[in-house]
């Protein structure tokens, strides 16, 4: 499909949308309800303005990094998506190879139609796991073993789903699993496939299957049974932070699952600041929601994130060109970003700091002092 000339990762959502079945384009594009927090998402970017430096020596930009003291290329990760091989036949694995091409992570969720052993297979890429806590703690503890043998490097603890959101589309289209397909990681287990109900056929699955007394215990206990460091994943409030510090989270991520949850919750870049002042530098504070652009990724690590993961454009580049759709998605990202840092006058992530932005109404303390 080389002949698409794609100029920016939101083109991909038109395309996708084109070779996609809709039952299945809906589950990926679909936020909660009224969807306000999806618009927010994209649109509190817009409430942020850049304030760059001039004439600084940008002629070497480095934007590699190190995530829970891995090395990447850049702070732009794959985050979890489920269900990958509705949108391409090679799904997470064509995911997996892309994100390790682009010398990045790849966040493998718990629902994928990939196993974890199929993933690691894919070769020498930086995996984490992304988990869903079922009910059944055997399995959780079947599922991070299993993680941890085929040398992942994390475990993303999905905190804010005690209860599937409710995503109208998903409910009209009665969506479930195609039955070709099958939730790779439970083969075997009686819990590979999604039933169709007069529901949403996901959200009857998580309320069958996912754990809802899910509390800061569990992230202790996750701890007792893997060395993998924890990534508590939708914190949205300093408390939640500072809870995450205390109970020994290796990081936090800034989500609101990708406003797939609860609704009018704010929009993951306005709260990334209220939780990075919380942690005060203990741990890494990454974040994910609505990040299409480099300048974005620049405004989340001026906020103090360490790094984002990226969601639906990588489900949408696959959709539209597999493998190599989502190289193409990293590889816009990786360029967007490295020209937003030498434009805003920074050669290094450590050069990017909280007075390269401006946010509302803010005013630089600078320019009214000179005034
Ligand atoms: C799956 O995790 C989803 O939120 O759809």
């Amino acid at each position: 499909m080389a002949t698409i000339e794609v100029v920016n990762v939101c083109e991909y959502e038109a395309l996708a949308k084109e070779k996609l079945p809709k039952m299945a384009f809906d589950y990926y594009s679909s936020g909660a309800e009224d969807q306000w927090t999806l618009q927010q998402n994209r649109n509190a970017f817009q409430n942020i303005r850049f304030r760059p430096r001039i004439l600084v020596d940008v002629s070497n930009v480095d934007i590699s990094t190190t995530v829970l003291g891995l090395k990447i290329s850049m702070p732009i990760m794959v985050a979890p998506a489920a269900m990958q091989k509705m949108a391409h036949p090679e799904g997470e694995l064509a995911t997996a190879r892309a994100a390790a091409a682009a010398g990045t992570v790849m966040t493998l969720s718990s629902l994928a139609t990939s196993s974890i052993e199929e993933v690691a297979a894919t070769g020498p890429g930086i995996h984490f796991f992304q988990l869903y806590v079922f009910k059944d703690r055997n399995i959780v503890a079947q599922l991070v073993h299993r993680a941890e043998c085929a040398g992942f490097k994390a475990i993303a603890v999905t905190a804010d789903t005690p209860r599937l959101g409710r995503r109208e589309a998903d409910i009209k289209n009665r969506f479930v699993l195609p039955p070709h397909l099958t939730l790779k990681n439970f083969e075997g287990l009686d819990l590979g496939k999604m039933e169709k109900t007069n529901d949403s056929g996901l959200a009857s699955y998580i309320s069958s299957q996912i754990d809802r007394s899910l509390s800061w215990k569990d992230i202790r206990w996750l701890q007792t049974i893997t060395k993998l460091p924890i990534l508590v994943k939708g914190v949205l409030t300093a408390e939640d932070a500072k809870l995450c510090v205390e109970v020994g989270a290796a990081g936090v991520i800034v989500s609101n699952h990708g406003a797939r949850q609860l609704d009018f919750v704010p929009a993951t870049i306005s709260a990334l600041e209220e939780v990075v002042t919380a942690i005060q530098g203990r741990i890494p504070v990454f974040m994910d929601g609505g990040v299409r652009r480099g300048t974005d990724v620049l405004k989340a690590l001026a906020l103090g994130a360490a790094g984002i993961f990226v969601g639906r454009p990588v489900v949408y580049g696959l959709a539209t060109d597999g493998e190599a759709g989502v190289r193409n998605v990293l590889q816009l990202l990786r360029d967007e970003f490295e020209l937003a840092m030498s434009l805003a006058g920074c050669t290094k992530l450590s050069e990017i700091s909280r007075s390269h932005i401006q946010i509302g109404n803010e005013k630089s303390k600078l320019s009214i002092s000179r005034l």
